[in-house]
Order: C-alpha cells, then sequence, then structure tokens
C-alpha cells in the first residue's frame, strides 16, 4: 500500500475530509518534497502540494504523486481548496497558535481536529526504503567513530572533537549532523547533553561524544565514552555497569512488549549496582527523519514495539562534579528480538 493510501485509510478511520502537513519530516515523508516552504492538502480523492514560485520546479520533480499549487497566499489557497471539507485534521505539535487561527479564518465552515498519531504511527515502521538509508546514516557515523579515535589527542578541545565529527561524516556523504553534538569531557562529562566547548581534553578524562548523520534525510544517533590515559577503579566499573545495562537492553529489545519493559531492564542493572539516581532519562527513542521519534523507551511508555521500528538503547550514568559514561546504539526491532545496526565498538577504549 502507498503511503496516501495508507493515510487515507487512517483519516477514513478518524473521519476527517482533509489533512493539513506543513511539518518537514511529514511533509517529506508523504510527498518526497525536501523544500523549506509548502503545505500539503490531502483529501480522500486529492493530494496537493502548495508551495511558491521558488519551489515548483522542485517540487514537480520531487513529489509526482501530488499537483503541485502555485500559491501567491498560502491561507487564500487554502481556502480554496478546502471549502467543502467539514473536518480537517492538522499537526498538533507543529501548529503554531497563530497558523491555528489563520487556518480557522481561512476554514470558517470547517471543524479544525488536532491529530498527533496518524503520522507518528505511520513513520514509526520503517520500510526497506527508509532502512537502507538509516543503515548508512549509522555506517557514516561508525565510520567517524573509527576516525576520531586516530585523531584525537590530549590538548583537544571539545568543539576540535565535535568538528572533525562532522567533516569525517559530510566527507562520506552526510548532508549535516543530526543535532547539535554532545563532546562532554572531564566532570563535563556529567551532563548527558553537555555539548561541545572550548575545555581541553586533560590526562584521566572521559570523553562522552554523541553525534550523528543525516543521510538523504534519515538520522543516525551514537554515543561512545573513551578515557584518556589508564582508567581509575571507579571509571572502570561505571563503564562496565553501562555496558552491561546497554547489553541488557538489546537482549530485551523484542516486538509485542512495551517500551517500558525494556527500558526496566536496564534501569533494573543500573539500580542493582547503586546509581539508579543517577540515571535521569528514558532508556531510547525511535530514530527516522527526526532524531527523535515514537515510541521511547522509557519509564512511561505504553505503546507496543513493533518489526520495523528504529530505536536507541542508551544507558548512562551521571556523577555531578565527577564525570559520567554513556553508550549509545541503534538497533531495528525484528520479528523475534532485533537487530543492532551500530557497529562502532563498544568496549572501554584507553586514548595511551
Ligand atoms: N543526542 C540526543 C540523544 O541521544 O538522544
Ligand atoms: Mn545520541
Ligand atoms: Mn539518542
Amino acid at each position: 500500500m502507498s503511503r496516501l493510501e495508507r493515510i487515507r485509510l487512517k483519516m477514513q478511520e478518524a473521519k476527517l475530509d482533509a489533512f493539513i502537513i506543513a511539518s518537514p519530516e511529514n511533509r517529506r515523508y508523504m510527498s518526497g518534497f525536501t523544500g523549506t516552504s509548502a503545505m500539503l492538502f490531502i483529501t480522500l480523492e486529492k493530494a496537493c502540494l502548495l508551495t511558491d514560485f521558488r519551489y515548483i520546479q522542485q517540487a514537480t520533480e520531487q513529489a509526482p504523486n501530488f499537483q503541485v499549487v502555485r500559491i501567491s497566499n498560502m491561507y487564500n489557497s487554502l481556502a480554496e481548496l478546502g471549502q467543502k471539507a467539514a473536518r480537517v485534521g492538522f499537526e498538533e505539535e507543529f501548529t503554531t497558535y497563530a497558523d491555528y487561527l489563520n487556518l480557522k479564518e481561512a476554514l470558517p465552515q470547517a471543524e479544525l481536529v488536532s491529530q498527533s498519531k496518524i503520522l507518528e504511527e505511520l513513520r514509526a515502521i520503517k520500510d526497506t526504503e527508509e532502512l537502507a538509508k538509516i543503515r548508512q546514516a549509522v555506517k557514516i557515523a561508525d565510520d567517524a567513530f573509527a576516525h576520531i579515535l586516530q585523531f584525537v589527542e590530549r590538548g583537544q578541545t571539545e568543539a576540535e572533537i565535535s568538528l572533525e565529527l562532522e567533516f569525517a561524516m559530510r566527507r562520506n556523504g552526510a548532508s549535516g549532523g543530526s543535532f547539535d553534538f554532545i563532546a562532554a569531557s572531564g566532570i563535563r562529562s556529567s551532563m548527558p547533553h553537555g555539548v561541545a566547548t572550548t575545555k581541553t581534553i586533560e590526562q584521566g578524562d572521559f570523553l562522552t561524544m554523541d553525534f550523528g548523520a543525516i543521510y538523504q534525510g534519515y538520522c543516525s544517533d551514537i554515543t561512545r565514552t573513551i578515557c584518556f590515559g589508564e582508567p581509575t577503579e571507579k571509571q572502570q566499573e561505571i563503564y562496565e555497569i553501562v555496558l552491561k545495562a546497554q547489553k541488557a537492553g538489546i537482549a530485551a529489545l523484542k516486538p509485542g512488549i512495551p517500551g517500558r519493559e525494556v527500558d526496566a531492564v536496564a534501569r533494573g542493572i543500573i539500580a542493582d549496582a547503586g546509581y539508579g539516581d543517577f540515571f535521569g532519562h528514558g532508556l531510547g527513542h525511535s530514530v527516522g527523519l527526526a532524531i527523535h521519534e515514537n515510541p521511547n523507551l522509557n519509564l512511561r511508555e505504553e505503546r507496543i514495539l513493533q518489526p520495523g521500528m528504529v530505536i536507541t538503547i542508551e544507558p548512562g550514568i551521571y556523577i555531578p562534579d565527577w564525570g559520567g559514561v554513556r553508550i549509545e546504539d541503534m538497533a531495528v526491532v525484528t520479528e523475534n528480538g532485533c537487530e543492532v545496526l551500530t557497529q562502532a565498538p563498544k568496549e572501554f577504549i584507553i586514548i595511551e
């Protein structure tokens, strides 16, 4: 079934006559259009892509299943197309209040229905083509990690390391980084999201690098923590606990169970080791066109894992004023378990 056929089935279930899609990822997912300005207007019979002069050629090439409508004013065009629609869906998370007021004015006869689930559910299960792109995004990140192990030296700054990771990935076909990279060294590694600064790497430091590539629109996400110089016993201990929790999370990842059950397995190992209070975030999240998608692996996640979901497993222990360790892989849920996509080594790496 095509994506248009699938969204129309879901629109029928939700009794929507039309669906307006404006977020870049959903727009791309449905139409193939990668430009920065457009709206999709999908009904049970029609599929229109509304954009301006700058993008007509690109939209015509990239979105062959959509009728490209050249606009001068987006809401005037929507008003014309949507005259007869009684129930019109819009994206709950993406639509601003100002957008909503504009929609209300353009479609005064319509009931506007906020929607968050339809696209989320479609995008959660990756098809073969998406998986191939994700595999490549993961490989680019794996290769960048191998490169950075040759590159890093004490005295470099976190910012230099972050930049080198980006260079390496863009040289290998990434269109960019999938988020602001984290390169957190020494006591800064206790910040789960410590973005790179001008701090230099010193002897004895942990260095947590969390980075990823975008390849043909699809993201990868990997974290590795390495150590400069001979680790202390405590550094060794913390690393081993996180690695054990991460491997247990992978072993628990399978279809048919809610995300919270996988989270609980990894969290239990960290808690049993006495560090439960130092793992304050979820175990993982789905990844695709966006770096953070649904469902998640966390304490509250009730949604059931299904084959084709691509998800991270990323436990960590973060001790204030001391440092921290996180290890993150991506995996795809299979019929009876999961396949880990990330190939970068994750045994404790020590840079002499
Ligand atoms: N870099 C954010 C994350 O791993 O989710
Ligand atoms: Mn990450
Ligand atoms: Mn992640």
